[in-house]
């Protein structure tokens, strides 16, 4: 059995491609999702990945979740954080629960996930984490004081985490993704969309897979000396 890796919000957009890549790769793939059961049976019934459910923003459900794959797969070697929601809309029209929904999942799931999964990686001494951060995080988006705010922290928690990991031969990157063809994107009120692609150098949106290739080369046993990094896949829409 290849090592064990596990993908928040695998069953879906860039999840998906990253769970299905890391699966080609050799790991033994788990993806957990969050809400859409119909979405993640077809996804396991196409991939014969398994997938569970549990919401990344509840603490505990992250250490019962975790506790659980362990049991039935075994030990978790890698992490993906990719699971992300978002509330858009102004401050003026943002209430508290779009900011505090945005902020426990996006930003809240990669603590959850790490504290259920670090230890054990430590004593195994090997790990990888790569956290899905997001343009929007290094640059701000009008009508996502939320959204930035946690990807931005994100990207924060990455370089903290890789220096308390780098010992114990854990490695933490983040990638940040530019626009990329997903529902999430499909969401963005198509003249706002247009104006965004507009400024994309490359000349289009990018793909799940174009991520996904990202996600496996910082999994890679070559990977060892990249830590505490992020990888910008945005067409240059942002040279950071
Ligand atoms: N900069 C400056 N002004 C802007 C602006 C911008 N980027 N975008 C809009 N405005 C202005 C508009 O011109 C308008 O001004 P006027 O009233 O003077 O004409 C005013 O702001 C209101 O704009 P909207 O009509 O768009 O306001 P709204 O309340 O209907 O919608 C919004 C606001 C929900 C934020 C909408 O603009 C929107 O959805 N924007 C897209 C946000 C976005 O990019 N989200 C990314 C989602 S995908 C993702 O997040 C993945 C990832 O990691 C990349």
């Amino acid at each position: 059995m290849g090592k064990v890796a596990i993908v928040t919000g695998g069953t879906r957009g860039i999840g998906r491609a990253i769970a299905e890549a890391l699966r080609d790769d050799g790991f033994t793939v788990v993806a957990n999702y969050g809400g859409n059961d119909e979405a993640a049976r077809a996804f396991s019934d196409e991939t014969g990945i398994p997938a569970y459910k549990w919401d990344v923003g509840d603490h505990q459900a992250c250490l019962d979740g975790c506790a659980k794959v362990e049991s039935e797969v075994g030990p978790i070697d890698a992490v993906i954080n990719n699971a992300g929601i978002t509330r858009d809309g102004t401050l003026m029209k943002m209430s508290y629960e779009d900011w505090h929904e945005v902020m426990r999942i996006n930003l809240g799931g990669c603590f959850n996930m790490a504290k259920a999964t670090f230890a054990g990686m430590k004593e195994r001494g090997w790990g990888r984490y790569v956290n899905i951060g997001s343009i929007n995080g290094q640059a701000g988006q009008y009508g996502q004081v939320n959204y930035a705010s946690a990807k931005s922290g994100i990207h924060g928690f990455t370089k903290a985490l890789a220096q308390e990991g780098a010992r114990f031969g854990i490695t933490v990157n983040a990638i940040a993704p530019g626009y990329i063809d997903t529902d999430m994107v499909a969401a963005v009120p198509a003249p706002v969309l247009e104006k965004i692609v507009a400024k994309i150098p490359v000349g289009r949106l990018g793909r799940a897979e174009e991520i996904a290739r990202g996600v496996s080369f910082l999994c890679s046993e070559q990977a060892g000396f990249v830590t505490g990094s992020t990888m910008s896949i945005n067409g240059g829409q942002h040279m950071y």
